[in-house]
C-alpha cells in the first residue's frame, strides 16, 4: 500500500489509517467498506490528491484502481513517473453514495487526516486533481475560488507547516475519460510537474 525508508513515517501512517477505518465524524462511515487513505511512497516529493474513493476503491481499500486509475497510471508513465515515485490520496477517505461529489462537511471532517498525511510526507509539490480537491486547497490557503479549467498547470507557492511547497492543480483523470482533449492537457501538466524543482 505504502512504503518508506523511514520507519516512523510508516508507523504514523498506519496509525492514521487505523483511525480513518473507524472514523464516524461524518455520515459516510455508514456505507463504507474501507476508508481509503492512499498509496505510494511516504518519502515522495509529489503528492496527487483526488476527490473520494469510488466503488472499486471502497472495495479494495486502494485509491485510483478503477478506470480513472488506469488512465492516471498511463499519464504518470508518460511523464516518467510510477505510482511508487509519488503518493496518491483523496481529500475524502470514504466513498460518497452513488459516487456523488463530497459535501463540504465531509471534506471538513477529513481535514485532520489530509493535514497529517501532508505533515508525514512533507512533499515539495501537491497536485489537487479536479474541482473538489482544488477548492479545498485554494480555500484553505486563501487563494479564493477557482475552477480547474482556469488554474490547471499553474504553480502556487504555499507555506506548509514543514516548509514551502508548490500547489499545482490538475484535471481529474475521470474527467479526461469522457473528454479526450483533457488527456492531452493532463499529460502536458503532469510532464511539467514531474520536472519541477522544489522551491
Ligand atoms: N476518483 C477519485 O477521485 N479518487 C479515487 O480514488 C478514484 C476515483
Amino acid at each position: 500500500m505504502y512504503h518508506s525508508a523511514d520507519k516512523a513515517k510508516t508507523t504514523r501512517m498506519n496509525a492514521l489509517r487505523d483511525r480513518a477505518q473507524i472514523c464516524t465524524r461524518c455520515g459516510l462511515w455508514e456505507s463504507r467498506t474501507n476508508a481509503v487513505v492512499g498509496s505510494g511512497c511516504l518519502d515522495a516529493e509529489i503528492v496527487l490528491v483526488g476527490e473520494a474513493p469510488g466503488r472499486t476503491e471502497d472495495e479494495s481499500g486502494l485509491p485510483f484502481v478503477g478506470r480513472a486509475g488506469k488512465l492516471l497510471d498511463d499519464i504518470l508513465g508518460k511523464a516518467g513517473l510510477s505510482r511508487d515515485d509519488v503518493f496518491i490520496m483523496n481529500v475524502v477517505k470514504c466513498r460518497p453514495p452513488n459516487n456523488r461529489r463530497p459535501k463540504k462537511g465531509e471534506v471538513d471532517a477529513c481535514e485532520r487526516f489530509i493535514a497529517e498525511q501532508l505533515d508525514i510526507i512533507r512533499p515539495r509539490v501537491v497536485a489537487p486533481m479536479g474541482n473538489s480537491s482544488i477548492s479545498y486547497f485554494f480555500e484553505k490557503h486563501g487563494l479564493g475560488k477557482a475552477v480547474v479549467g482556469d488554474v490547471h498547470g499553474g504553480e502556487y507557492e504555499i507555506e506548509g507547516g514543514w516548509g514551502v511547497f508548490k500547489l499545482v492543480p490538475l484535471y481529474h483523470p475521470a474527467a479526461a475519460i469522457y473528454n479526450r482533449r483533457l488527456v492531452e492537457e493532463l499529460e502536458r501538466d503532469m510532464k511539467r510537474l514531474a520536472g519541477l524543482e522544489g522551491p
